[in-house]
């Protein structure tokens, strides 16, 4: 994880490198730092621990700092705790080289032996420290120039990284690598910039370019130039990034979290639009801009979806429909495991990655593992460029557009439309859904914005109920089938917001353990979305009432006898039971937000995670 920036231009560097690192909050937020450089004098290092605010603070919001070049980080901890001393940036023995790093250098320890035995000393226990003292061995032992030195490094290194260095002989530039981990160049006629992701410098240019694996790039006021890990130069496309900039700011909202949760209705609709087409009796599924054809669809005869986190959610729920609707059997894997487990996998299966930023390392490892083994792979991604989107054979871009709070709301909601989509897509180009019934489900879709508008508009009930259970200890989610997925996701968005502790259980496997965690007042909430199974999962829920239970019970309208057993009920609109997750996920959203918000908690930047996990 971790934030990285970087400024030369003609401004005051320290303020333009703080407001950047501010968007990147949400990579890493346990320290932070900058070092800028005034013309030929030292570079100064500035670092705190905490928030980003403590660094303002120290710098007066970087007016404080002089110079017109410099780099900053924000760090998530893998190696050596969070404190002043391991936070970045890391110089090198003489400040030669200083440089800030995302990402893991698995061999560190060898190269820190291999660097003590040349009278090197290291200060901090990171892993960087390693690598900006082995670009100082290499540029003096060689006599080389900053590329090669850099090159010479990315050889001998193993694991992922994305750097920005500053070397003290060439004042005005700035140096940037990239294996694996997220980095782009900004540029405008008379600045350029680097980071970690777009937001960072969206309101400085749109103008960008994503450096490419094992490449470099010099950065000088309003140039760069890319390298290959030859040394030799290489062209790159710039791309001009179309986001509105208001997206990334709160727009009033208390928090980012809450903004995006109202952000769904229109995010599920430019999701779904984005794939639909008008064929003269009506709308049709469109998926010529993903590159996948109707002969592969149709030649597919199993779905693997690789995710983590919330996308695994998604393709818990997206397992259910597929199978229902298109008669394939899906398996879904947490890319973590999926990794290193090696199942043996059906040549002409499609493997689905799904996620939201395009950089989850685990997901990338099962992208490229399946590639390896000749699999054809299918990303849904949201984060336009990002690695994953470049890799899979076939992209399915959400727009949900920038996503900034780390417990994901909009994303998983336009990940679950994508899958929708794709289900529809393979139901009907293996026969199994007609014209007919392609058009009802679209129609039906089209009506999904609307109704997750509905339901934000009564979110104080949700907000009173959370009031209520703000002291929770425990919270259990119970459904089945799609209800199941659902609850999954609501589990962990309270969990992970809120710190109570919760868990999702398929309502029918309580009994077989858990239950006897329920005592007098355990808040337990039910999802009975489907009928076929709605009344199995009351009969769970009562179970759990006669032993002391407080239910909440979720539902889609229509269900009224739910208010005989639950305590509370939230109903939802009717919709088609294969897209009901769209619906019932919204309540729980908000009862995981105000629920974090009654007790006082960092909403946006939850203790100890990222947004973006580049690490395993
Ligand atoms: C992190 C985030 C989760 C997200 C998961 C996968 O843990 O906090 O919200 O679901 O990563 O991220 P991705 O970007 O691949 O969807």
């Amino acid at each position: 994880m971790c934030g990285i920036v970087g400024y030369i231009g003609n401004e005051q560097a320290a303020p333009i490198l703080l407001d950047g690192l501010a968007k990147l909050e949400y990579r890493g937020y346990d320290s932070s730092g900058i070092a800028v450089r005034d013309n030929n004098e030292d570079t100064v290092v500035i670092k705190a621990k905490g928030k980003l605010s403590e660094l303002a603070e120290k710098t007066d919001n970087g007016s404080a700092v002089k110079g017109c070049c410099g780099i900053g980080h924000t760090r998530w901890a893998t190696h050596g705790a969070p404190s002043e001393t391991n936070a970045h940036p890391h110089v090198s023995n003489d400040r030669s080289v200083i440089a800030v790093h995302n990402g893991i250098i698995e061999n560190h320890t060898e190269i820190r032996e291999k660097l003590l035995r040349q009278g090197y000393v290291f200060r901090t226990q990171t892993d960087t420290e390693a690598v900006v003292n082995l670009i100082d061995y290499y540029y003096k032992k060689y006599n080389i120039g900053p590329i090669d030195a850099i090159a010479k490094t990315m050889v001998r290194v193993r694991g992922s990284y994305a750097l920005a260095i500053m070397f003290s002989d060439y004042p005005g530039e700035i140096y940037v690598a990239r294996k694996d981990s997220p980095l782009i160049v900004g540029i405008t006629e008379n600045a350029a910039y680097t980071a970690s992701d777009v937001p960072a410098i969206l309101n400085r240019t749109r103008q960008v370019y994503y450096i490419g694996n094992l490449e470099m790039g010099r950065l000088t006021a309003g140039n760069v130039e890319f390298y290959n890990l030859d040394g030799d130069l290489i062209e790159k496309e710039l791309t001009t990034i179309d986001w509105d900039a208001a997206a990334a700011e709160k727009g009033g909202y208390e928090h980012f979290m809450l903004k995006e949760i109202h952000e769904q209705p229109k995010a599920v609709r430019d999701t779904l639009h984005a794939y639909l087409k008008e064929n003269g009796k009506g709308n049709t599924v469109n998926l010529e801009k993903t590159g996948i054809s109707e002969e592969e669809i149709r030649a597919c005869s199993q779905l693997y979806i690789v995710a983590c986190g919330s996308a695994s959610h998604v393709g818990y729920t997206a397992q259910y429909i597929i199978e229902d609707m298109c008669r394939i059997p899906v398996r879904v894997e947490m890319a973590s495991e999926f990794r290193y487990r090696r199942p043996p996998l059906v040549r002409d299966g499609l493997v689905v990655i799904i996620s939201q930023s395009g950089e989850t390392a685990d997901s990338l490892a099962a992208l490229r593992h399946a590639k390896e083994e000749g699999l054809k792979t299918l990303a849904i991604v949201n984060v336009i460029g990002s690695t994953i989107a470049r890799e899979a054979d076939y992209v399915m871009y959400t727009y949900a557009g920038p996503e900034i709070a780390v417990a994901t709301t909009k994303a998983y909601s336009c990940q679950l439309i994508a899958c929708y989509l794709l289900a529809i897509a393979f139901g009907k180009a293996r026969g199994l859904v007609t014209e007919e019934c392609v058009s009802e489900y679209l129609e039906e879709l089209e009506t999904l914005p609307d109704k997750i508008a509905r339901i934000l508009e009564d979110k104080e009930r949700i907000q009173w109920f959370a009031s209520k259970f703000a002291n929770a200890q425990d919270a259990f989610f119970i459904g089945r089938g799609i209800d199941y997925a659902v609850c999954m996701e609501g589990s962990l968005k309270m969990k992970e917001v809120s710190y109570v502790h919760t868990e999702a259980y398929a309502a029918g496997e309580l009994k077989h353990g858990t239950i006897s965690l329920i005592e007098k007042g355990t808040l337990v909430i039910g999802v009975l979305t489907q009928s076929e199974i709605y009344e199995k999962t009351l009969s769970n829920m009562v179970e759990v009432k006669s032993r002391g239970g407080y239910l909440m019970g979720l539902t889609m309208s229509g269900n009224f006898n739910l208010e005989e057993t639950a305590d509370f009920t939230v109903f939802v609109p009717k919709t088609d039971e294969l897209f009901a997750a769209s619906l019932a996920v919204i309540p729980l959203q908000l009862l995981g937000y105000y629920i974090a918000v009654a007790r006082g908690q960092d909403v946006d930047k939850p203790r100890n995670l990222a947004k973006s996990v580049t690490v395993e």
